[in-house]
């Protein structure tokens, strides 16, 4: 059987990067309430309070850098398109780093670097406008503010038709730096699995959905997933990267 790989990931890959994961001491959602920031009632709401929100955390991307999980992840996924092997890299993070990695990441929980007008749709790609005080107008409508290009919690994931049929195809499966905890993504181990992928699980703390049928190889991501990557290559007979 041709291999054909998916891998999800989520905030733990980009903490070696400097970006804060959300659960957990230190973490985004620490001593904040995801309804007053992450939920389309606080964007109507409190508008002003989710824009400084979001403006941080894109004005923070200008000083973080891939690390080497992105770019193993980048490398594994253009030898295995050299071979014309089927790979989808499924993230929830909404940071550039998988992108700017050389990867071509599906941005399920969408992305900081695009904004989106709620009224005709547009979508506008701006890491430049980063003020906390500064609404961005859409550019087709005129004065409606342009919200973050995320997924708040109570909407829809994007791509998921997508990830159902590549999970439902996969013969590999791996979870990278996530707690398990937000469906629907945290179902895609089990669907996996269920598909009769193999499935393999690095984060530093067990997931809650873990199960023993998963390989789970605990630990940083800059650390485990070069060398899963490569024996995964050698497994596929790809040779050495
Ligand atoms: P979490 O903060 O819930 O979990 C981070 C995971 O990364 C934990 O399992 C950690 O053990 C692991 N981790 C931390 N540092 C790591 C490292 N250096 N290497 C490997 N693993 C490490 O983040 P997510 O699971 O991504 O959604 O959170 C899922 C969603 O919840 C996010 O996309 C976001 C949030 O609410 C929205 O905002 C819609």
């Amino acid at each position: 059987m041709r291999p054909s790989v998916v891998v999800l990931t989520g905030a733990g890959i980009s903490a070696d990067s400097g970006l804060a994961t959300f659960r957990g001491a230190g973490g985004l959602w620490e001593g904040r309430r995801v309804e007053d920031v992450a939920t389309p009632g606080a964007w109507r709401a409190a508008p002003e309070l989710v824009w400084r929100f979001y403006q941080a955390r894109r004005a923070s991307l200008a000083s973080v850098e891939p690390n080497a999980a992105h770019l193993a992840l980048a490398e594994f996924e253009a030898t295995l398109r050299r071979h014309d092997l089927s790979f989808l890299l499924v993230t929830q993070n909404v940071d550039d780093l998988h992108d700017r990695a050389g990867s071509k990441a599906l941005h399920m929980h969408g992305e900081l670097a695009s904004l989106r007008c709620e009224s005709c749709h547009l979508r506008v790609r701006d890491l430049n406008s980063v003020d906390p005080d500064t609404f961005v107008d859409c550019p087709s409508c005129g004065p409606i503010r342009l919200r973050p290009d995320i997924v708040w919690f109570g909407e829809m994931p994007f791509h998921l038709d997508k990830i159902e049929r590549a999970l439902m195809d996969c013969t590999h499966f791996l979870a990278v730096g996530t707690s398990g905890n937000v469906y629907p993504a945290a179902g895609f181990l089990q669907v996996a699995r269920e598909a009769g992928a193999t499935t393999y699980v690095n984060s530093l703390d067990k997931p809650e959905n873990l199960s023993p049928f998963d390989r789970f190889r605990g630990g940083r991501a800059i650390d485990v997933l070069p060398h899963l990557l490569e024996e995964l290559t050698n497994e596929f007979g790809l040779g050495t990267r």
